[in-house]
This record gives structure tokens, sequence and C-alpha cells, in this order.
């Protein structure tokens, strides 16, 4: 495909676009990675003009782009691609005049849809009645499309009334993360890890996600959503399906979503029978966080509610591959610290000959955030005289990347993403049939919840979630790393 001259972005004043979105299109700009001409047309429904616009996007640079970052005419080169043009997305007269700004659409058009669910419908629709979605237009979607199976099919159905599956470009943002991708370079790059990564070698695998935010002014949203929907559907799917997935032929779109979404559908449901003894949920008291008092989730909210803020399952994989061996998944809001890793654990070796208590089997910590680092726990000698017998401790081989590429500057994910979908490269986006595999296991969990009359237990804010999580694991002598 060959890159946008226009890159038509909705919902150009929220808080996505400022702290996301402009930010990471400057940085593409700084490095010289944009195409010359590309031309960036925001919309949103307040009445601004270009200046009014351009000047929202100078803050939002101001406050979320490193001053040493902004030096240089770097700033006003980058505002001057900045057009607008106020759009009352439910009107659909309105299009007409986002169409006349937009102009020319022969030289490609990227379309960055960002806003609230009930508008994708007119929108598309708006669009294609207005030229917009041309044959050469790429349209990016951005997170919740459906809270279900059913009302995902229906927004998919829609966007592909206008766009065809290979010019949709469903976002989820940690797929841009570099430790993300370091995944599949560690597994595919590396000769080492491939013959033991399945159930021969390992004996599980925990994903966390863990938050010490709590509802940040996002109540409207992530009310009556909840963790299941908001993180695991999507993101920890998707880390899942990276760590589980056969050998992609080539890392090139189809290849790597074909390969994922043959995971996501062996995923065995958890359903009724199963959803007590296979998932916890949990929702935040007061509590404190970062030795700060913060209150409940129900006192932010100022009233009481059964959405979950924390959830942990037990999930398989039913494959060869993957028989017998769990993945622990886990994700809150206001746990004691915000760290996001996947932890490979190996099984342990089949005897010891230094005595059982000296040895702990092999880990793999792969760290996606605050810091990006890939730690492998392994046994090694103690120095000393050894008059007693060799004595082991567990020690990281760390692959230190902030030290490897120590002058590689971290991109925002939104960075990597953008400029795929500017250059027309899908392989980093999730396809249909992987959302709609995503939302089928999600929904027989939220079913069984619902059978079951299962609702959240209580977890102080700063504690990681109810106990009833750390039953989950250590039912099977399991422990989470925390
Ligand atoms: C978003 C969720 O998709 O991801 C938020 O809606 C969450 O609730 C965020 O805070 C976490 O993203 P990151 O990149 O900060 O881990």
């Amino acid at each position: 495909m060959t890159a946008s001259f226009t890159l038509l972005l909705f919902g150009a004043t929220g808080d996505l676009s400022r702290r996301m979105l402009l930010p990471s299109l400057f940085g593409l700009d700084a490095d010289g990675l944009l195409p010359e001409q590309l031309r960036i047309v925001g919309t949103a429904r307040s009445t601004l003009d270009a200046a009014g616009f351009r000047g929202i996007a100078g803050e939002a640079l101001e406050r979320f782009v490193e001053p040493e970052r902004r030096g240089g005419d770097k700033v006003v080169r980058f505002l001057d691609r900045l057009a607008y043009v106020p759009l009352d997305a439910s009107e659909p007269a309105a299009y007409g005049t986002l169409a006349q700004a937009v102009g020319d659409t022969r030289g490609g058009l990227s379309i960055f849809l960002s806003t609230a669910p009930s508008l994708f419908e007119p929108t598309i629709a708006g669009l294609s009645a207005s030229g917009l979605a041309c044959s050469s237009t790429r349209l990016a979607l951005e997170k919740p499309l459906g809270t279900d199976l059913a009302s995902s099919r229906a927004v998919n159905d829609a966007v592909a009334s206008a766009f065809p599956e290979e010019r949709t470009f469903r976002i989820d943002h940690y797929l841009g993360k570099e430790t993300v991708q370091n995944l599949i370079a560690l597994r595919f790059g590396n000769a080492l890890f491939e013959p033991l990564w399945n159930a021969s070698g390992i004996s599980h695998v925990q994903i966390t996600v863990a938050e010490t935010v709590g509802l940040e002014g996002r109540a409207g949203y992530y009310d009556g959503v909840g963790a299941l929907r908001d993180m695991l559907q999507n993101h920890m799917l998707q880390l899942l399906a990276l760590v589980a997935m056969e050998p992609p032929s080539r890392f090139d779109a189809t290849s790597v979503r074909d390969e994922k979404v043959k995971v996501l559908r062996s995923l065995r449901p958890i359903d009724r029978a199963s959803v007590a003894s296979h998932s916890v949920t949990g929702q935040y008291g007061a509590g404190a966080v970062g030795g700060q008092p913060v209150p409940g989730y129900a006192d932010e909210l100022g009233r009481a509610s059964d959405t979950e803020t924390f959830v942990a399952l037990k999930a398989h994989v039913d494959n060869w591959r993957w028989k017998g061996v769990p993945f622990y998944l886990r994700t809150g809001k206001r746990l004691p610290a915000r760290c996001s890793e996947i932890v490979v654990q190996f099984k342990a070796v089949p005897h010891s000959i230094f005595g059982d208590a000296q040895l702990s089997a092999n880990r793999l910590v792969i760290r996606l955030q605050p810091e990006e680092n890939i730690r492998l726990l392994m046994m090694a000698k103690q120095p000393g005289l050894d008059r007693e017998g060799l004595r082991l401790r567990e020690v990281p081989l760390d692959l230190g990347l902030a030290n490897a590429f120590a002058d590689v500057r971290r991109r925002i994910a939104y960075e990597r993403l953008l400029l795929d979908l500017i250059e027309g490269d899908p392989t980093l986006f999730v396809r249909r049939d992987e959302v709609e595999a995503q939302w089928a296991w999600i929904d027989a969990i939220r079913d069984g919840w619902a059978a079951t009359g299962m609702t959240p237990k209580p977890y102080g804010a700063g504690s990681w979630g109810p106990s009833a999580a750390i039953g989950l694991t250590e039912r099977d002598g399991v422990s989470w790393h925390d």
C-alpha cells in the first residue's frame, strides 16, 4: 500500500488525541518520518477554527512532549500541517463540509476514529455518503468496539459496509508497545526458547497488568464495563495470543494474525460450570496507594455498583502445545504498583543433584512497563569454597534493553501504530475474526457470572486484589509474581 497524504482525526480535541495522538504525530514529524505532504485534519464537535485547534495541539505538545524534543522550528512545522473542521458526527449533512475540507483524496486518506461507540455507525454512514470512504481510504478504530459479541458484530458489519477488512485497522495499543513486539523477536529470533516453549518445558504462564490509577474521571465509560471488558478482552488476550501462537511463517499481517486467531479460538470456555473455580472478581474499597489515601470505587462513583475493577482468571489453550498448562491472567485498578508483565515459568530440572531446597525452576520475566526489560532467572553457583557442597542461588540473566539500546528513544505505542496506518501496514492491528473470538470467550465468562450470581469481592486499594485471587493460583501450588 502507498502512504496516505491526509490523516483525518475524529475526536481531535479529546483526551486520547491530546495525550497520545498529537504527541505521537509530532514525534514522527520531528524525526522526518511523516510523508512530506501529509496534512492532518482534526475534527470534533467543538466550534474551533484551524488556529484554535493549533492552539490546543500546541498546549498538548507542551504538556506531553519533553522540552528538549521541541527545539528549533519543529513545533511550528508540525502545527502547520494541522487543519480543523467542526462536526456534529450524528448529523449526516455535516459530512459534505468535512469532505470539502479534506479535498482530493486520490493521494490516500487515513481516518482515525476515536469517538463514542454510539457515533460509529452515523460516522461511517456520513463518510460513505460524502465520498470520504473511497477505495484509497483506510479506517482505524479505537476501542471500545462493542460491549459483547453481538454489538461488536454490529460495529464490524457497519464498518464492513464501507471498508473492506484489509483497509480496516482495529487498534489495540498494547501491540504498539516495544516489549510486546520484542516478545515476537525473543520467541522467533532465538533458537533457544522454542524447543522448550510448550507443555513439556513450561509449567504455567502468568500475565499481569496492574494499575495504580482508579476511575480517573472515566466513570461514564468504565462503570458497567469493568476490568474484564476494558483490559482483558483486548490487551491481555492479545498478549496471551502472542505468547501461545505457533511460529508464523513470516512477520506479515496475514501470517501473524492467522496464528493469533487459532490461539484465541482454542481458549477453553470458562462457562457456568467452571466460572466459580476459574475466575475471581473484585472492586476496590478505600485504601492507600503509594502512601496516599484514596477513596473506594463506589465513593469515586457516588453510588454502589457491581462493576469489577479487578479480575483474575485461570485459562487454558486447548491444543497439543499447551495441554495442561494454565495461563493465569490478572488485571486491576488501584493495585500497589503499575506493572505489566508476562512470566513464563519453566519446569524444574527432572532430578536435582544439589538437594531440592536449593533449586528454583527457570523463569522468564518479560516486563512491559513501567520499565521494559526481559530477565531470565537462572541458577548459578554462589562464590565460595563449598566445603559443605555447592551452594546455588537464583540470578537474573538480564537482557537490559534500556542499556543495550540506550541511544534509541522510547516511542509512544501510538507512534508505531499511526505510522503503520499512514503507510498501510496492518500487521499490528487486530483482525475481525480475532476480536470476535475474544468476545465469544469473554461473553461466556460474563454469562457464567450472571448465571451463578457472582459479584465482585471487595479489596482494599493498594492491595493485590481480593484474597480469592491468591487462592486461584495457590490451589495449584503457584504464587503470583509480585
Ligand atoms: C486502556 C484502558 O485501554 O488501557 C484503561 O481503557 C487503561 O482503563 C489503559 O488504564 C492502560 O494502558 P497502559 O498503556 O497505560 O497500560
